[in-house]
């Protein structure tokens, strides 16, 4: 099954309270985005964004250039509905981030349990040919995944789980690792993953 078919199924089947990843604050991704020094009218986009409270809190933070980028419709449709007028301030990109082919630059990329799907190595470097597209020097990446003791599996797909040395090994020399940390995440039913997450800037 295509990716776009799989995630609108999962989109399609529940509300996007009871999916696993689902967090009410996303805690971490803010205090990097915050560390990250970048600009309230930088341009910022989250890849894989689904229905994640990321963008929600963005904007009522003051961030007035974000972009969402997931390859379900259903998903952004979600992340739409809930946002009411506040959506029509942000970006919707339906695409696949394998094939995405940016049209600007931004100051930060931000995605948080995509990129740990990609378990074909060429996938991976069409990714990050993407990320390098779109960032400039000095721009920054911040990426979480399943950590090397989380799960071997999210939403049913196999998932490649990363140490912070591990996933900067895969980003390559352009990319400076400026920290990283891990999380405890609690899914709505109760159980614990271990995620890893790192911030970059491009060299
Ligand atoms: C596990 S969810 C995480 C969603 C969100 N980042 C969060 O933390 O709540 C993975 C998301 O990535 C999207 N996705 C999966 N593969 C993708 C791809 N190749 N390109 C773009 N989006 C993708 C899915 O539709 C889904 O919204």
């Amino acid at each position: 099954m295509e990716p776009k078919e799989h995630w609108n199924a999962v989109y399609s089947a529940r509300s996007p309270e009871q999916l696993g990843w689902y967090q009410a604050h996303p805690e971490i991704s803010l205090r990097l985005i915050a560390e990250s020094g970048v600009a309230k009218d930088a341009a910022i986009i989250d890849v894989g964004g689904g229905a994640s409270l990321l963008v929600d809190k963005l904007v009522a933070g003051g961030y007035t250039e974000v972009t969402v980028l997931d390859v379900s419709a259903a998903a952004l449709a979600a992340a739409q509905a809930r946002l009411g007028s506040r959506a029509q301030t942000v970006t919707w990109l339906e695409a696949d981030a394998t094939r995405f082919a940016p049209s600007r630059h931004y100051a930060l990329w931000h995605d948080r349990a995509v990129f740990h799907f990609l378990t074909e190595p060429a996938d991976r470097q069409a990714y990050l040919r993407a990320v390098e597209q779109a960032l400039l020097p000095g721009a920054q990446l911040i990426i979480a995944t399943f950590a090397p003791d989380g799960p071997e599996k999210c939403s049913g797909l196999p998932v490649v789980r990363y140490g912070p040395q591990e996933l900067a090994n895969e980003v390559g020399e352009n990319f400076e690792l400026l920290e990283s940390c891990g999380e405890t995440h609690t899914t709505p039913g109760g159980v614990k993953q271990s995620f890893s997450y790192c911030r970059f800037r491009r060299r």
